[in-house]
């Protein structure tokens, strides 16, 4: 698949990170509510971690402290060997953070095309994206690349025949996956997706678990995937964990979380 820039794939100088991201003890309040309760993780590149758990259970805080939208109260947060705990979401996206929403955030006055060249605008480092088309022949050519790249991530989310319809004008199942394609139009190495098949048909849900795994396998970009389709989470990912009031109470294969009693008792169900 042509989705990314070889900047975001691991290698290229840095050593292979066995961890990527690691939360150590994270504890995010919101007065008297704890939120998320000493929250201990540890992701490696590649694998496709599914956050379970029932609604108020803290999973989009998690995502939300991760990306950078939240500072934690408590604890610590570091992301390809770096303390990101105090970080913005702004440079933790630089850094190749992406995030996609539970309520989408597409723009809707701007087409599906636009929509997906935002996150590229960013990744020129404010030099200015747009502008590059006017400047030197090396950035014209690197532009061109982009433009490609996101053409062809907007042709694999299934979103060609729309690409110059304002994101407005688009259903919800297509409004979810231009999000989708948005987050991964420069192959982040930390992708976070909140309940992202919501408003997706089944074939919609195939496609974008196909590209899921296409994205861990070819860039070992390593995704956490907050969501209720129990059997999609048990399917595609690596690895499940199970968040109940703030914590973690089960972490392992999906056949290991699916059969623990506690995990069936708090919110799978018998
Ligand atoms: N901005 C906020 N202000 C106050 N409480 C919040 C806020 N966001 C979330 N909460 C509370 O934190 C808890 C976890 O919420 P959330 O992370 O949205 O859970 P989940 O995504 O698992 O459904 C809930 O009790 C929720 O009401
Ligand atoms: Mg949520």
């Amino acid at each position: 698949m042509s989705i990314g820039m070889p900047s975001a794939s691991p290698g290229q100088g840095d050593s292979v990170w066995h961890t990527l991201l690691e939360l150590d003890c994270v504890t995010v309040r919101f007065g008297g509510i704890t939120a998320v309760n000493k929250l201990s993780l540890s992701i490696a590149a590649g694998e496709i971690v599914g956050l379970l758990g029932p609604n108020g259970a803290g999973k989009t805080t998690a995502l939300d402290t991760i990306s950078g939208l939240r500072t934690p109260t408590a604890g610590r947060i570091s992301y390809a060997g770096e303390d990101i705990t105090k970080r913005s979401a702004h440079r933790n996206a630089r850094n190749g953070v992406r995030r996609t929403f539970q309520r989408h955030q597409a723009f809707g006055w701007l087409s599906v095309e636009e929509n997906v060249l935002v996150p590229l605008e960013w990744s020129t480092r404010g030099r200015g994206f747009f502008g590059d088309l006017l400047r030197l022949p090396h950035r014209q050519r690197q532009t061109r690349e982009l433009l490609q790249n996101a053409a062809a991530v907007i042709d694999e989310c299934g979103l060609a025949d729309v690409a110059t319809a304002p994101a407005s004008s688009l259903p919800i199942g297509q409004l979810r996956l231009l999000e989708f394609a948005r987050a991964v139009v420069d192959a982040p190495r930390l992708l976070l997706l909140d309940e992202p098949t919501s408003g997706l048909g089944t074939r919609e849900t195939e496609q974008l678990g196909e590209l899921v795994r296409k994205l861990a396998a070819d860039f070992g970009t390593a995704v956490v995937l907050v969501e209720h389709d129990v059997d999609f989470v048990m399917s595609l990912c690596t690895r499940v964990v199970c968040m109940v009031q703030g914590a973690v109470i089960a972490d392992g294969t999906p056949a290991e979380v699916q059969s623990n009693p506690e995990v069936i008792a708090s919110y799978l169900g018998s």
